[in-house]
């Protein structure tokens, strides 16, 4: 039996089931055997009467003289029968006794007999010696042959009690069938009883799993009864659960990677902010470049505060959506921006930043993630150089605007290229947590915002001699 033993049931199903089918055998039993002893009994005592019945039908058909019913009356004593006669008047007519013997009959019974009917009347009598003496014992009523006039009647009995020695031994054959039905009722019961409480359990197996937060399962199962529809409801509830839980987890992913590349992208012009006004207080900043910082520092304030509304936006998040605000932007002018955030991180470590005159050029972009995508980009130029050249130039194509993010520093072998866009790939993945994350989400986020403006991205690179990013803006559509 399969029972979960830490759990204490009052009455387990198995032993419901089990006590169930066994009392429900046993009762059917107990009433057929019942029903088959006084069923036996009855048909016995029938075809004893039906006997007496017969011999009173020879003695009252063939009118015989005393003599003659003397010769009868010693055969049948034989047989443990005996007979009297009586006349209309119920009066005894053979055999010849000294006094007057009447019978004994009440009036319906001698109505019954003069209307020509046979009766019956198996009696519990005493014997000689007091003992309870069951009798068959019947009456049958003889007619005047000419004018079929009521002339008396015959009655015929003899004991019963060699049926109840009958009637023992088909007891004793009842009881040994009982007990062997019995027997067999036991073990039928016990395997129908564990067939059904085996597929309870399974049931109950599978839901402790799923409480568990295994969703993969499900149950085999036929459309018979109950058990199996409850297991089909069973496996429809599992998968449901499943697609919810699925949901979770993806809506949780997505939180977690809105959250990371927010914070990815906010510790850039934090950074920046943070190098100003520590540059106003240390009062490092030329009288004339004041105002152009504090004026670069409020435009990098609003985005936070735009990456902040936009990119933390519960809702936005739950339904992956990205609203993207383009136009006509002036790309000299941005990367004039850029170039002053980045100037202090590119001299750190001994870059040159050079940015081409790209006067007329514009992109269609959204301002912020347009500057998100080079910041990225020229981050990592400059991340990935020591003492070179980070170059960035413009150009109008056929097919819309080109930037262009060129470095010589460590570059990357074609192994390396394939998986930058992956989300946390580093090429080098001992290089974690320095001054500028390195986490390896920026060319993941790059990747996301430029496919999000139909845009196409390119990079050529070589170790040793440097790494060359390009990307296509479409243009407007007219
Ligand atoms: N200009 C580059 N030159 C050489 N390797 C680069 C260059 N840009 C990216 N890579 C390689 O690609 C990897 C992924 O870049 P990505 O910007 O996604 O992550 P990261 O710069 O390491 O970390 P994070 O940008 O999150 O701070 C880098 O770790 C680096 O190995
Ligand atoms: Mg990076």
């Amino acid at each position: 039996m399969t029972q979960d033993r830490s759990i204490k049931m009052k009455l387990p199903y198995f032993y419901q089931q089990f006590l169930g089918f066994l009392a429900v055998i046993i009762v059917l039993m107990s009433v057929s055997v019942l029903s088959l002893v006084h069923f036996g009994r009855n048909t016995a005592v029938r075809s004893i009467e039906d006997r007496l019945y017969r011999y009173a039908d020879s003695i009252t058909e063939m009118e015989l003289e005393n003599n003659e019913l003397d010769v009868i009356q010693r055969l049948l004593y034989e047989q443990d029968v005996s007979f009297f006669i009586f006349d209309e008047e119920g009066t005894l007519t053979y055999p010849l006794l000294p006094s007057d013997v009447r019978a004994r009959l009440v009036p319906e019974h001698i109505e019954r007999l003069q209307a020509g009917e046979r009766v019956a009347l198996t009696t519990n009598q005493e014997d000689m010696l007091g003992n309870p003496r069951e009798t068959a014992l019947i009456y049958a009523p003889f007619f005047n042959e000419q004018e079929n006039e009521f002339q008396g009647f015959v009655t015929v009995s003899a004991p019963v009690s060699h049926i109840d020695q009958q009637m023992e031994e088909l007891k004793a054959n009842l009881a040994s069938a009982f007990l062997i039905s019995t027997i067999l009722a036991v073990l039928m019961s016990f395997v129908f009883a564990r067939y059904q409480v085996g597929r309870v359990n399974r049931l109950r197996k599978a839901a402790h799993k799923v409480a568990e937060g295994e969703y993969s399962i499900q149950l085999d199962h036929k459309e018979r009864d109950e058990i199996d529809y409850l297991s089909r409801d069973f496996n429809r509830m599992v998968t449901a659960l499943r697609y919810s839980q699925e949901e979770v987890n993806r809506q949780e992913e997505r939180r977690k990677t809105f959250m990371q590349d927010a914070a990815h992208e906010m510790r850039t012009p934090l950074t920046t902010i943070n190098g100003l006004l520590e540059g106003l207080e240390y009062d490092v900043i030329p009288e004339s470049q004041r105002l152009r910082s504090i004026k670069l520092m409020r435009k990098e304030t609003k985005r936070l505060i735009r990456l902040v509304n936009e990119n933390l936006d519960y809702e936005n998040i739950r339904s992956n959506r990205i609203v993207l605000n383009k136009h006509d932007l002036p790309v000299s002018e941005i990367l004039v921006e850029i170039q002053d955030q980045m100037r202090s991180i590119a001299e750190e470590s001994g870059n040159k930043l050079r940015v081409h005159s790209m006067d007329g050029l514009y992109v269609y972009a959204d301002y912020d993630r347009f500057k998100q995508i080079l910041v990225n980009l020229i981050k990592n130029a400059i991340q990935f150089t020591k003492d070179g050249l980070i170059e960035v130039d413009g150009e109008e194509k056929a097919d819309g605007t080109q930037i262009i993010v060129r470095d010589n520093g460590i570059g990357m072998s074609a192994e390396q290229i394939k998986n930058i866009w992956d989300r946390y790939y580093k090429a080098d993945a001992s290089r974690t947590n320095t001054a500028y994350g390195e986490s390896g989400l920026g060319l993941s986020i790059v990747h996301q915002l430029v496919e999000q403006h139909g845009a196409q991205i390119e990079v050529f690179s070589e170790l040793d001699k440097g790494t060359t990013f390009t990307i296509t803006f479409p243009k407007k559509p007219v």
